[in-house]
């Protein structure tokens, strides 16, 4: 009887373990586009991920894959606590945050693009605006006198 208690209680670690062994992968097709290569086209790149040694959001994902798979992906980052909103991106058809977005089902290829619309810098870094506009004026219109006393300009 006693003996029977200790198999049942090992049970679900050596299950844990050889779950842990056996790689998850899961692809990941992300856009790709270097404004320093204009004869390059934008493309998408495949990235295999194993999920076991990943964080369960996909920016841990593109994180991983630019740490260990890829130095030259470019994307923006910084709270990864869905405040700052510098993550955002297109992923999988639908505008999110790449710190709040789980990763999907690894039987499916999910697709990272970066926000439409946008002006692009490097694969999925975007700018709301072109870096030619400069902060300071779009900082000044929106504070200027007129602005506050809501006049249009
Ligand atoms: S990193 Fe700040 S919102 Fe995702």
């Amino acid at each position: 009887m006693r003996r029977s208690a200790r198999v049942l209680l090992r049970a679900p670690v050596e299950l844990r373990t050889a779950a842990a062994g056996a790689p998850k992968l899961k692809s990941f097709s992300i856009y790709r586009w270097n404004p320093d290569e204009p004869d390059t086209k934008p493309r998408m790149e495949e990235y295999v991920v194993n999920l076991n040694e990943c964080g369960p959001m996909v920016l841990d994902a593109l994180i991983k894959i630019k740490n260990e798979l890829d130095p030259t992906l470019t994307f923006r980052r910084s709270c990864r606590e869905g405040i700052c909103g510098s993550c955002a991106m297109n992923i999988d058809g639908t505008n999110t945050l790449a710190c709040l977005c789980k990763i999907a089902d690894p039987e499916t290829d999910t697709k990272v693009y970066p926000l439409p619309h946008m002006y692009v810098l490097k694969d999925l870094g975007a700018l709301p605006y072109p870096p030619h506009i400069s902060y300071s004026s779009v900082a000044g219109r929106a504070t200027s006198p007129t602005r506050r006393a809501g006049c249009t300009v």
